[in-house]
């Protein structure tokens, strides 16, 4: 039986977010934990943790156990995972709400039954699973309950996530290892290399966030970069502007594109001019990239659009199967 607390979870590689019924998004950090390396105990979790980076005394690691789509670290996994939906749910074992989760795509049937029983500690009665591609699908809003086939690709922190989808389940899918953070380093590169300039991680992603883009920014537009200078080993400020960031990213954004097109090949005839003529949705949070969209469609020459809330797409695609069980019920699984 439905009840209020049951909860929709996108549990990814770099962030989790919780929806939770009748509530909306009530919960986002990032999936990451601190350990004192002396004691092996958990200090941290989340956004803490990750303010920890870069600053932390020696003993201490940061940890990010699912990084590029894969569990690095199963115990841990499980322990941010319980420690954050006990959290949200709230421990009250007379009302065990029900979740409906997706996971990152490469994780093993082994590794989902741990998630189902750390989910189980946190007091969630029965976890549901739903395919990364098919939640991101849903949330899209795409229908590929149908013949007729979709493809969506979820552009996220650590990879790219693409799908062909048709009669309610992935019939080709394929994961490149370009998302955010690949961006974010391809940037750090090349001020490195042009300028001499180090600049941290963060920086880069404004950077990326203001200045970057997929096709060129007409009128160009700049940023103050402040960073080390690796010569002098003092801080810098440099004026960068968007057409040489557009250049740091051309590279990797060919490479996304690249993937996008070895994809559509392996693709059945008729579902490929189902694409051709029905476009590519854009998800995730690297879907905002600026002119992302544009220079897909002028490359592959299909039509290609950003879904609404894209960076939201799985977890709201988890909801929707959560709230609207009816016609969609099959597309779950419970491992
Ligand atoms: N306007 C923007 N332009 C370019 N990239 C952006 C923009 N906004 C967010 N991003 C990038 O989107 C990425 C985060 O996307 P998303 O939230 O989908 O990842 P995630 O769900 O945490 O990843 P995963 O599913 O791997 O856990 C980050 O790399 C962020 O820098
Ligand atoms: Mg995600």
């Amino acid at each position: 039986m439905a009840q209020a607390n049951d909860i929709a979870i996108d549990l990814g590689t770099s962030n989790i977010v919780i929806y939770m019924k009748g509530k909306g998004i009530v919960f986002r950090e990032p999936s990451a934990l601190a350990i004192d390396r002396n004691t092996q105990n958990i200090i941290a979790f989340g956004a803490e943790a990750n303010r920890m980076t870069g600053r932390v005394p020696s003993n201490i690691s940061i940890i990010r156990p699912l990084a590029q789509g894969t569990m690095i670290d199963f115990d841990l996994t499980n322990a941010m995972l319980r420690y954050f939906v006990s959290g949200v749910v709230g421990r009250r074992f007379l009302s065990r709400p029900r979740a409906v989760m997706s996971v990152p795509v490469g994780i093993k049937d082994i590794e989902k039954k741990a998630l189902i029983s750390a989910m189980f500690d946190a007091g969630i009665r029965r976890t549901q699973l739903l395919d990364k591609n098919v939640a991101a699908a849903l949330g899209a809003q795409l229908n590929f309950l149908g013949s007729y086939g979709c493809m969506n690709v979820d552009f996220c922190a650590g990879c790219t996530d693409m799908a062909v989808l048709y009669n309610g389940s992935v019939s080709v899918m394929s994961s490149v290892k370009i998302g955010g953070n690949q961006l974010d380093e391809a940037i750090v590169r090349y001020l490195r290399k042009k300028y001499n300039l180090l600049i941290g991680e963060r920086t880069a992603e404004q950077v990326k966030i203001s200045l970057g883009g997929a096709v060129q920014r007409d009128p160009a537009i700049v940023m103050d970069v402040t960073g080390r200078n690796l010569l002098s080993g003092l801080p810098k400020t440099m004026r960068i502007n968007s057409d040489e960031i557009y250049e740091a990213l051309l590279e990797s954004v060919n490479d996304l594109i690249e993937g996008m097109q070895v994809m559509i090949e392996r693709t059945p005839p008729q579902f490929a001019s189902d694409i051709f003529e029905g476009g590519v949705t854009l998800t995730g949070g690297g879907a905002a990239l600026y002119g992302l969209a544009e220079a897909i469609e002028k490359v592959l020459g299909i039509p290609c659009r950003v879904a609404e809330e894209a960076k939201d797409c799985v977890v709201l695609g988890c909801a929707k199967v959560l709230n609207e069980p009816a016609g969609v019920r099959h597309l779950l699984s419970d491992v």
